[in-house]
């Protein structure tokens, strides 16, 4: 596969890649594809369907589940691309911690990666995008333009998600976000499918000590000088 009009932006829970990933893309003004909400919105499918995920999280149980599901990006009034699940946008719960819980199980099962993978592929006709996830740069487009790594140390990815808008954290403490960050980042680094890792040729950009727009005005400097 030739050189993909893809800037991927992989990288561990709460490393600011939404965030960075959204504002980027708008700064180019080209569409943002969030895989990280494809598996969420699989999971959140799982569980209202009445899946008990605690019990039940195999490739058994999502085969008949995934031929029930429709997940795709279609633009909305303001131009901006948006996941619609079945149809409509998946809402708050989305980013629930009760999602949040399970979503790395869900992503470890070969099943789900490899329906997800001809969504992501489709995305590409978009023409250049920024496409974010874990395993972009490695496993869905080993080919893409421009690959960054996006890293902060663990207490200040916990202090990000806590800061965070639009997710609830009922009695959540620094130190147990920490643990489930910890937690999440040990299954996905861990998995056997398509690991949480760098690809060998991304840049890993450490962003521990970085405003959000140093690493938007760093990350559009590498790229507009053609090389990442
Ligand atoms: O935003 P946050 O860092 O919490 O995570 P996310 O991007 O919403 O992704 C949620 C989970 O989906 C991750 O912890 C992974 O288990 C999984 N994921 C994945 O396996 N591969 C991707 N390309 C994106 C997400």
């Amino acid at each position: 596969m030739g050189q993909q009009q893809v800037i991927a932006i992989d990288g561990p829970a709460a490393s600011g890649k939404s965030t960075i990933a959204g504002l980027l893309a708008a700064r180019l003004r080209v569409p943002y594809v969030n895989t990280g909400n494809m598996y969420r919105a699989i999971t959140m499918f799982a569980l209202d369907s009445g899946i008990d995920l605690k019990r039940q999280c195999s490739g058994k149980v999502f085969t008949p589940l995934l031929k029930k599901l429709k997940l795709e990006y279609v633009r909305n009034a303001s131009g901006e691309y948006e996941l619609l699940v079945n149809g409509v946008p998946p809402g708050p719960k989305l980013r629930s911690p009760e999602v949040a819980a399970f979503v790395s199980p869900v992503a470890a099962l070969p099943g789900v990666r490899e329906w997800l993978k001809d969504i992501q592929h489709d995305a590409a006709r978009l023409g250049l995008i920024v496409m974010e996830g874990r395993d972009i740069g490695t496993v869905i487009f080993p080919g893409a333009k421009f690959k960054f790594f996006l890293t902060a140390s663990p207490l200040e990815r916990a202090r990000r998600r806590l800061a965070q808008s639009g997710e609830t954290f009922d009695g959540a403490t620094l130190e147990s976000v920490a643990r489930d960050i910890a937690e999440r980042d040990r299954i996905d680094s861990g998995r056997a499918v398509a690991p949480l890792k760098p690809a060998p040729d991304a840049e890993i950009v450490d962003t521990t000590e970085m405003t959000i727009a140093e690493v938007i005005n760093y990350l559009a400097g590498r790229i507009s000088n053609g090389r990442s």
